[in-house]
């Protein structure tokens, strides 16, 4: 079982912009077949954890609203409307991994964003990878990717149509 950061991010670093926009992303062209793809990525997942603003993203964006058939935890102090896979919690995120990793039957777990959210399971060990489609785009502010200081090591890369994709280990020692 791998805890797996799988986002997409400007050149310059941010996952989205200042107005929290992914226009700069959902315009660009990628491929289902090719290097590290959502298509092949997600048959990996068997749960999932992001942040308030992100399912807020979603549920405003997404025509569908929360579709994604895997469990999730939204981390917030905000309160959601009840939604089915969804669990709404504050608790530690040691507390949540677990009970992701009990949810997700031996597949993966994907920690959806944001950045900081995603840094807060690093800082408990708690992250193994980080796979970023990197758009050829640079928007000098945003969401930041991962705003920690970690040593990673690059396992994979490739590129996807207009994407530059890596797939990084958290080392041991970062
Ligand atoms: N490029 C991509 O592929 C990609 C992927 C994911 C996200 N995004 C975008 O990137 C942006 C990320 O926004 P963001 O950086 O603000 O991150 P976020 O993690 O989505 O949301 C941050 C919020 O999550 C809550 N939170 C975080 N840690 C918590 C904890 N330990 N306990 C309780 N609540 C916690 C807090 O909300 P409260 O206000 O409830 O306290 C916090 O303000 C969004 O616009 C999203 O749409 C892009």
């Amino acid at each position: 079982m791998t805890t797996i950061y799988y986002t997409a991010s400007s050149l310059d670093g941010f996952i989205a912009d200042p107005e929290n926009s992914l226009s700069w992303l959902l315009s660009r062209d990628i491929a289902d077949d090719g290097p590290m793809s959502y298509a092949s990525f997600r048959p990996r997942i068997g749960a999932a954890a992001l942040g308030a603003t992100t399912y807020q993203w979603i549920l405003d964006n997404d025509p569908g609203g929360w579709d994604f058939t895997m469990p999730a935890w939204v981390f917030t102090h905000r309160d959601f409307a009840p939604q089915d896979g969804i669990t709404v919690t504050t608790d530690d995120v040691r507390e949540v991994h677990a009970a992701m990793t009990e949810a997700a039957g031996g597949k993966d777990l994907w920690l959806m964003g944001g950045g900081d959210l995603v840094g807060q399971f690093a800082d408990a060990g708690l992250l193994d990878e980080v796979w970023v489609q990197y758009a050829p785009v640079t928007l000098g502010g945003g969401a930041p990717l991962l705003p920690r200081r970690l040593e990673l090591r690059l396992e994979e890369q490739g590129q996807n149509r207009e994407f530059l994709c890596a797939r990084y280990a958290v080392s041991p020692a970062g």
